[in-house]
């Protein structure tokens, strides 16, 4: 053998280096781990969730996307601490989703988690103004302190009109405001309690593409300026094809992402440069792309090959030795 040749401990001591920045689980916003969801329906079962895996951090914006049932509301139900997975685990800024009690569940959803949906009437209350249905997340929370209280609420309010540029709609209620002007309403609402995490499920779904492109801009102002990790199920491959990071869930697991980064050349000129990765699970499982297995015809068996830096996948093109031998 040569001996330039690195020997596999070789190879792991390197990779074990080179991953030891990444395992610091201070930053970690959400954690998702094999977690199964099963729905029975008329005695039919249902795997809305198969295994998913997924690890959002602190301060990140992440897009989610996948055909309709593969189980992107699913998902979103439960980091919203609405819905109990069935199996797995599932950790939202330092709060267990499997195993939290009633009371926790309660404080979780009042103050870690903000939540948008779709349907632009089912975030507000009709008979609020758009300041009042702000302001009411912190009267549900508070029930203390009513003197000061009060007006950290109202500069509170403010500022999250101020943020989303809604300010002077602050005395309309929801039927006399546009979709947009709701869902901006909506955004401000979810963030009433400063939670460290906005999920938002479709939530340009039932406006147009310009409005829906404002709404998604108003996401990054939250995100930048509160510091909110957000996570946003899309169908707008606009709104998918803007952020840092996509995730694609395809059959209830997290499939492939695509991360994106903005290079600048030696001319200062800024470009994007997008990279598609595909999940590795705990198992080793990986989920290569179909145009590249396609392009290269391969299927059932691979050659797999262990190099320097990375994993080499062949065609499997030797000869069976059973065949040799006849
Ligand atoms: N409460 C439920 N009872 C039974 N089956 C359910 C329930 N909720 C979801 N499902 C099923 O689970 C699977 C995933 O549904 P989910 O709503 O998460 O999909 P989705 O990715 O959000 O789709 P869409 O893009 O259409 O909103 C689907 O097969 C759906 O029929
Ligand atoms: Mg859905």
């Amino acid at each position: 053998m040569n001996s330039d040749q690195p020997t596999y401990e070789d190879l792991r001591r390197q990779a074990l280096a080179a991953a030891a920045p990444r395992t610091g689980r201070a930053d970690t916003a959400i954690a998702c781990d094999r977690l199964v969801r099963i729905f029975s329906a008329d005695g039919v079962e249902v795997q809305a969730l198969q295994g998913l895996e997924l690890t959002v951090q602190r301060g990140d914006l992440v897009a989610l996307v996948g055909a309709s049932g593969s189980g992107k509301s699913t998902l979103l139900n439960i980091l919203a601490g609405l819905d109990v997975p069935t199996a797995g685990s599932a950790t939202v800024e330092g709060f267990d989703l499997l195993g939290m009690s009633a009371k926790d569940r309660l404080r979780y959803r009042r103050e870690a988690v903000g939540f948008v949906w779709q349907q632009t009437a089912r975030n507000l209350l009709p008979f609020l103004t758009a300041a009042q249905n702000i302001a009411l997340p912190m009267q549900l929370k508070g029930r203390r302190g009513r003197g000061g209280a009060a007006a950290r609420q109202a500069d509170r309010v403010t500022r999250l009109l101020e943020a989303l540029e809604i300010a002077d709609l602050a005395d309309r209620r929801p039927a006399e405001l546009s979709g947009g002007q709701q869902q901006r309403v909506a955004i401000a609402v979810a963030m009433a309690n400063d939670p460290a995490v906005l999920l938002a499920d479709e939530p340009t779904g039932e406006l147009d593409s310009e409005t829906g492109a404002a709404i998604f801009e108003a996401f990054r102002t939250v995100n930048r300026e509160l510091g909110a990790t957000v996570v946003i199920v899309t169908h707008d491959p606009l709104v998918a094809g803007e952020v840092r990071r996509t995730v694609a869930i395809r059959d209830g697991r997290t499939s492939s992402e695509v991360l994106r980064r903005t290079v600048t050349d030696e001319h200062g000129a800024e470009s994007v440069s997008e990279r598609e990765y595909v999940m590795l699970d705990r198992t080793g499982r990986v989920q290569l792309p179909h145009k590249f297995l396609e392009a290269l015809g391969m299927e059932h068996r691979v050659a797999v090959d262990l190099a320097a830096d990375h994993i080499e996948v062949r065609p499997d093109t030797a000869e069976d030795p059973d065949d040799r031998r006849a």
